[in-house]
C-alpha cells in the first residue's frame, strides 16, 4: 500500500493537473521524453488471454509486454480489481509510468443490458437512447473501464447482414441523431469524470455496405452514395465530440479502410476536423495482407501513414515500424503523430492526473444492475417494441382468462440479451414467462409449452450459432411431439402467445443469413397454432428485419421485441397487457422476400418507374414479387389511433435563405393515451443529380391523451433541401419541393412549394 502511494505521488508529480486546453502541450512534453520503443508501445492494444471473457486476465506474455512498455491499452476484460492489477503493471514498472487505457465492447449496456441497437433506434427517442449510454458509462466505469467500442453507426440496407442488429438501420439523418445521442450519453460533458467513457465510433467506414450482406465482404460504392447515405452518422459523431474512431474490416475504392489515407486523413481529419485517435478493428491491419495489398511490414507502414494510430491485437505496428523507420518507409514524425494522439486521449480521460481514476472496488455494488438501472432498462425496452399488426384490437390482452404461452423463447432467459453483451449475464435477465407472471400472474392462468426447437438444423446450431457457448439448448423430443403439446395448450386457452424468432447469436458479427425467415421448425409450430383457430399473438425476437409474409397474414397480432435486454420479459408483459402503449417504429425496411434486398425507402425513381398498378412489361419491377416492402421504414402501430390533418405550409413561394414552417394537427382518436413518431420527409423531384423519392428530414415523438389534438410544426430551411452534387459539393437547387408529414415513410400527407434562389 505504502509502495503504491509513493508511486501515485511520483505519477502525480510527473503529470500535474492540467486544463483541457493544455492537453496537447502536456502530451508533447511527455512525447519528447519517450524512446522509439516506448512510442511504439503506445500504439499497441491487446487482449489478455486472447479472449474477451474466458482468457486469463493477465497472461504471462501480456504481463511482460506491459512491464516492458510495449502496451498502450488492453481490452476484453473488466472489474476494478483486475484492471487495477493490469494498471499497476504499467504504472509501476515502466520508465515513464504511462497509464494504459481499458476498453470493452459496451454496445447496448454493460451489465444492465438494453435492447439491441436496432431496437433502441426503433424508439426514436433520443433522450432514452442517451440515457441508455449514460447508464452503460456509469456501469462500465464502475467496472474500471474508460473506453467503449461504441456507437456502431454503420448504415445498413441489407437485412442479411447480421450486424444490422448493432446499428440504427437505414436512414442517415436518424442514424446521425442517434450517433450524437450515444456520444453524449457515454462522454457527457467531461471525459475526465470517473463516470464517463470515451466513445469509439465504428466501423469507419461503410462496413454495412458489404456485398450480398455477407460478413466481411467487399464494399464498393459511389462517392455520392457515401456522402449522401453512409457517411453522415460518422460525421455527426465527430461533431458531437467523439474521442476515438475504429477503422473497419472492408475496403473502400480498393483500399482497405485501415490503410486508407483518403478515409482516415483527408476525410476524417481534414474535411471533418476529427481530433481524436483511430484504432484498427480486431487484426484488421494484419488482414490487409489477405486483402492482397502487401506484407505485414508494408501494410503497417501504409496504415500508419494513412492515419491509423492504434493497432488492435495484430501487433503489426509494434513489430515492424522500427524496421520501416530504419528503411525510411515511415518517419519519426509519423510515429510521433500517432503516439501523440493516443497520449492526448489518455490526458482527456484524466489518466495522467490519476491512473486509478476509474478504479474503485466499492463502485460495482453501488452502480451496477441497480433497481434504477433496471427500471430504466424496462422502460427503454418497452419504448423500443414495434407493434407490426393488431387485428381487431386483440392487444392489449386482458388480465384475465387463460393464455397458452408457447415457443422456444417463451421461457428462455438466455436469449433475452441479444448480440454483443460481453459483460452481460443472461442469468440476470427476466424471461417472458417471468415478466407475464410479474405483470398479470395473479389474475390469469398460464399454460406453457416449448412447441419447437429454434431450428431443426442442429449442425448449424452446434457449430455456428452456439459457437461462443451454449445459448440454445436442443430439446431431444420430436418436432411432432413438441407441436402436439403446444396445440393442446392452445386448445385449452383463450389466446395463444407464441414467442418465436431468432436467438441472440443469429444476428451480430459473423451471423449473416441468406434466408431471413423464422426458421422452419418454428414456422411449423405457428402453422399448427393458427389451425386451432384461437387468437394468435406472435412475440417476435429478431436481430434484423425478417420476411414475415405468412405470419402477417395468419397471426392476429405481431409485436416485435428485438432482443429486449435484461428487463425484456417485464417490458414485453408491460406492452402485452397495456401498461405501456407501443410507440416504436421500424428503422430498417422489412422485405417481403429476400430477393428484394437491398430494399430501403429512400430509393431512386429510375427511368422506368413502376407505379404499383397492373403487370406492365418494361417497368422497374419483378415478375414474381411486388416492389413494396412488407413493412415500410418508419412503420409501427399503436393501441390508439392517430389522425393527421393535411399539411399546412406557412409559405409556398420562397426565395434564398428564407424559412418556412410545415404544420399538421395530430389527433389521438382512439381510447388509449399514446406516443406517435411524427415524421417529416422532403422530395426534390428535379435536380442536377438524381435524388431519392423522399428523405427523412425531421421527426418528433409526441404524447397525446385520448381525444387530444396538437399542432406539430417543423421549420424547414435550405439545409434540409441540400444534397451532394457530382462535384461532391453540398448545395441546394431551386425549384419545386414536396413536403410530407406522416406516420411512416409510405403513409404521409403532402404539400408542394416553390423555392427560388
Ligand atoms: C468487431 C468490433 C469489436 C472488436 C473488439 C471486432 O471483431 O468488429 O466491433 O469492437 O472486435 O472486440
Amino acid at each position: 500500500m505504502k509502495k503504491m502511494l509513493t508511486l501515485c505521488v511520483i505519477v502525480l508529480l510527473s503529470y500535474p493537473s492540467f486544463s483541457q486546453n493544455d492537453i496537447s502541450s502536456k502530451a508533447k512534453a511527455l512525447l519528447a521524453k519517450m524512446t522509439l520503443e516506448e512510442k511504439l508501445g503506445q500504439l499497441n492494444l491487446i487482449i489478455p488471454g486472447g479472449a474477451a471473457v474466458t482468457g486469463s486476465v493477465v497472461s504471462t506474455d501480456v504481463e511482460s509486454k506491459i512491464k516492458s512498455g510495449k502496451v498502450g491499452g488492453l481490452f476484453g476484460f473488466w472489474g476494478p480489481d483486475q484492471i487495477r492489477k493490469a494498471q499497476d503493471l504499467a504504472v509501476k514498472n515502466t520508465r515513464l509510468h504511462i497509464p494504459m487505457i481499458f476498453g470493452l465492447d459496451i454496445i447496448h449496456g454493460h451489465k444492465t443490458i438494453f435492447p439491441i441497437p436496432l431496437g433502441l433506434a426503433a424508439s426514436w427517442d433520443m433522450g432514452l437512447i442517451e440515457q441508455s449510454a449514460k447508464i452503460a458509462a456509469l456501469e462500465g466505469t464502475a467496472d474500471g473501464l474508460n473506453w467503449a467500442f461504441s456507437p456502431m453507426v454503420d448504415i445498413a440496407r441489407d437485412a442479411r447482414w447480421g450486424r444490422i442488429s448493432e446499428g440504427s438501420g437505414e436512414d442517415p439523418y436518424l442514424g446521425g441523431e442517434i450517433a450524437k445521442a450515444m456520444v453524449r450519453g457515454y462522454q457527457g460533458t467531461d471525459l475526465s469524470k470517473n463516470n464517463t467513457l470515451m466513445a469509439c465510433v465504428k466501423h469507419f467506414a461503410l462496413y454495412g455496405g458489404a456485398e450480398a450482406g455477407r460478413e466481411y465482404n467487399t464494399v464498393d460504392m459511389s462517392r455520392i452514395k457515401m456522402y449522401e447515405y453512409y457517411l453522415p452518422p460518422y460525421k455527426a459523431a465527430v461533431d458531437a465530440g467523439a474521442g476515438s474512431f475504429m477503422s473497419s474490416f472492408n475496403e473502400i475504392d480498393g483500399v482497405p479502410a485501415t490503410g486508407n489515407k483518403w478515409l482516415l486523413t483527408d476525410l476524417l481529419r481534414k474535411q471533418w476536423g476529427f481530433k481524436g485517435f483511430v484504432v484498427s478493428d480486431y487484426t484488421s491491419l494484419n488482414e490487409m495482407v489477405n486483402h492482397g495489398v502487401g506484407d505485414l511490414q508494408t501494410v503497417s507502414a501504409q496504415s500508419l501513414k494513412a492515419g491509423l494510430d492504434m493497432d488492435m491485437v495484430g501487433e503489426g505496428l509494434l513489430n515492424t515500424l522500427g524496421k520501416s523507420l530504419k528503411e525510411g518507409k515511415v518517419s519519426m514524425a509519423d510515429i510521433d503523430q500517432a503516439c501523440l494522439r493516443i497520449l492526448e486521449g489518455k490526458f482527456k480521460l484524466g489518466l495522467f492526473d490519476d491512473p486509478y481514476r476509474y478504479i474503485d472496488e466499492t463502485r460495482p455494488a453501488k452502480d451496477i444492475l441497480t433497481p434504477a438501472n433496471r427500471a430504466a432498462a424496462r422502460n427503454i425496452a418497452a419504448h423500443s417494441m414495434v407493434l407490426l399488426k393488431n387485428d381487431k384490437q386483440l392487444l392489449p390482452l386482458k388480465k384475465s382468462g387463460t393464455i397458452a404461452l408457447v415457443g422456444p423463447l417463451a421461457d428462455n432467459k438466455r436469449n433475452m440479451l441479444g448480440t454483443w453483451v460481453v459483460a452481460g449475464d443472461w442469468k440476470q435477465s427476466v424471461s417472458v414467462l417471468e415478466g407475464i407472471k410479474n405483470v398479470a400472474g395473479n389474475s390469469i392462468n398460464i399454460i406453457t409449452a416449448k412447441g419447437a426447437n429454434f431450428t431443426n438444423d442442429t449442425a448449424l446450431f452446434l457449430k455456428r450459432v452456439n459457437a461462443l457457448g451454449v445459448e440454445a439448448e436442443i430439446d431431444p423430443r420430436s418436432s411432432a411431439d413438441m407441436i402436439d403439446e403446444a396445440v393442446a395448450a392452445a386448445n385449452k386457452a383463450d389466446v395463444v402467445v407464441a414467442v418465436v424468432g431468432e436467438t441472440s447469436n443469429m444476428s451480430g458479427e459473423a451471423a449473416s443469413r441468406a434466408d431471413i425467415s423464422i426458421p422452419a421448425s418454428q414456422q411449423d409450430l405457428l402453422k399448427a397454432l393458427a389451425k386451432t383457430g384461437k387468437p394468435l399473438v406472435i412475440v417476435l425476437f429478431n436481430g434484423r428485419p425478417l420476411t414475415l409474409v405468412w405470419e402477417n397474414e395468419h397471426a392476429h397480432a405481431i409485436l416485435d421485441v428485438w432482443a429486449p435486454g435484461t428487463e425484456g420479459g417485464n417490458a414485453i408483459a408491460d406492452v402485452l397487457f397495456g401498461n405501456y402503449n407501443p410507440s416504436g417504429k421500424i428503422t430498417a425496411t422489412f422485405p417481403r422476400s429476400v430477393g428484394q434486398i437491398p430494399i430501403y425507402y429512400n430509393h431512386k425513381t429510375t427511368g422506368r418507374p413502376f407505379d404499383g398498378t397492373g403487370f406492365p412489361k418494361y417497368k422497374s419491377n419483378y415478375l414474381d414479387e411486388s416492389n413494396d416492402p412488407l413493412y415500410p421504414f418508419g412503420y409501427g402501430l399503436s393501441y390508439t389511433k392517430f389522425e393527421y390533418s393535411p399539411v399546412m405550409l406557412s409559405k409556398t413561394n420562397l426565395k434564398g435563405e428564407e424559412k418556412l414552417t410545415a404544420t399538421v394537427t395530430l389527433t389521438n382518436a382512439g381510447k388509449y393515451a399514446g406516443e406517435e413518431v411524427v415524421q417529416l420527409y422532403i422530395t426534390d423531384p428535379v435536380a442536377s443529380v438524381t435524388r431519392a423519392v423522399k428523405d427523412l428530414k425531421g421527426f418528433q415523438k409526441i404524447m397525446l391523451q385520448p381525444g387530444e389534438s396538437k399542432e406539430i410544426s417543423f421549420v424547414i430551411t435550405t439545409e434540409q433541401l441540400s444534397f451532394y452534387n457530382s462535384e461532391l459539393k453540398k448545395i441546394w437547387e431551386p425549384g419545386k419541393f414536396i413536403v410530407h408529414i406522416g406516420t411512416n415513410s409510405s403513409n404521409v400527407q403532402s404539400a408542394e412549394l416553390q423555392w427560388s434562389k
